[in-house]
């Protein structure tokens, strides 16, 4: 049958998630989930919640959440967006400011998701490339990225765990003529975070997500926030009911529930400065980390090879191919069990 799709779809091979294995038993550190449950209090709204009102459609623009959310960051709710998780958003954000006239700038290397949306959108991406032996920012950033409407910066970045300086974020924001997105999906374990330039600049987005930090990753819930102006005109692409009533109910639950969140941020925070040590300790080279995985290439500079050995023994992480990041794995923290156990099998191949 000849194709009836626009010639960018065809012309794209989709996003490749992370892997869901169904294997039991299996140590999963390859999605940057975390490895602790929600607050108990969402099992409590959970418990208490009455079935007979899924009959009516949840509130649009889930304003609750909005106000939560906006007060966290000293803003309104009229600067606030919520998702079906920041990948929602982020496809509202490519529709709204690429095309194939409207390039994306982007940092080479980062979320991988941002090109498959540019290339729906028939949008050029631009690459600035990070230094290739420390994943540091180029300080022409700006002067990179000019011919783009839209830059992304993902502060902590993944897949090398590093932030961008936010003296040079500060001056992006300032002097790129164009929309700036912060993608914050990692800052829960950072030192710091950039909310109080979506304030500051009328052309900034910062974007979160309940996946990482919050421990819902099943959810599918993120925000973004940023000038009236902005979100008024994301609010105009988004899905009427894009976010459910029960997914509401939790994320306000858990949200509310800062001290259980900071305690399990707190302890993965211990696992990841842990495991980087011993990791070095074993000849890889480890990026220092401020989320909530280590991106590390092992002594021999194969992170294939790794990857395999890792599998073979039922412990899944992240590998990406290519020039530079085929040297190293994405590993998330997990459990201290589970860390213990990838390093048992990382020090039997490297230790002999
Ligand atoms: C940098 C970055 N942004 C956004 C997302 C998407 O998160 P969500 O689960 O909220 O769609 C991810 C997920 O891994 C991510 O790594």
């Amino acid at each position: 049958m000849k194709s009836y799709f626009r010639k960018e779809i065809d012309a794209i091979a989709g996003y490749t998630p992370g892997e869901q294995p169904k294997v039991a038993n299996l140590i999963k550190l390859n999605t940057n989930e975390n490895p602790y449950p929600p607050s108990p209090q969402v099992i409590k709204v959970l418990r208490d919640f009455d079935p007979a009102r899924l009959r009516r459609y949840p509130d649009p623009t889930a304003d609750a959440l909005r106000d939560i959310f906006a007060s966290a960051v000293g803003m309104k709710r009229e600067n606030v967006i919520i998702g079906n998780g920041s990948d929602d958003l982020l496809t509202m954000i490519f529709r709204a400011f690429t095309s194939p006239e409207l390039p994306v700038a982007v940092f080479e290397p980062t979320y991988s998701l941002y090109p498959v949306l540019a290339a729906m959108q028939g949008a050029p991406v631009i690459k600035i490339n990070l230094d290739t032996g420390s994943f540091s920012y180029p300080a022409d950033s700006v002067q990179q990225a000019k011919n783009a409407n839209l830059l992304i910066i993902t502060r902590p970045n993944a897949p090398t765990g590093n932030c961008a300086e936010k003296e040079l974020v500060k001056n992006i924001c300032a002097g790129f003529d164009g929309i700036v997105l912060i993608d914050e999906a990692y800052s829960d374990f950072a030192d710091d975070n950039c909310a109080e330039f979506a304030a500051e600049f009328d052309n900034v987005l910062v974007m979160r997500t309940f996946s990482k930090g919050s421990s819902m990753a099943g959810l599918r819930l993120g925000y973004a926030f940023g000038s009236k102006i902005l979100i008024d005109g994301l609010m105009k692409l988004k899905d009427s009911y894009n976010v459910d009533m029960l997914s509401q109910e939790l994320a306000k639950a858990n949200f509310l529930d800062a001290a259980y969140r900071k305690e399990c941020v707190a302890k993965i925070i211990s696992e990841r400065e842990n495991l980087t040590a011993k990791l070095t300790g074993i000849g890889f080279k480890v990026i220092p980390s401020q989320a909530n995985f280590l991106f590390a290439a092992p002594p021999d500079g194969d992170g294939a090879g790794a990857f395999q050995a890792l599998r073979d023994e039922a412990v899944i992480v992240r590998y990406f191919p290519g020039e530079v990041t085929g040297k190293y794995l994405r590993i998330t923290i997990g459990t201290p069990e589970e860390n213990a156990r990838l390093f048992q099998v990382l020090e039997k191949r490297f230790c002999k």
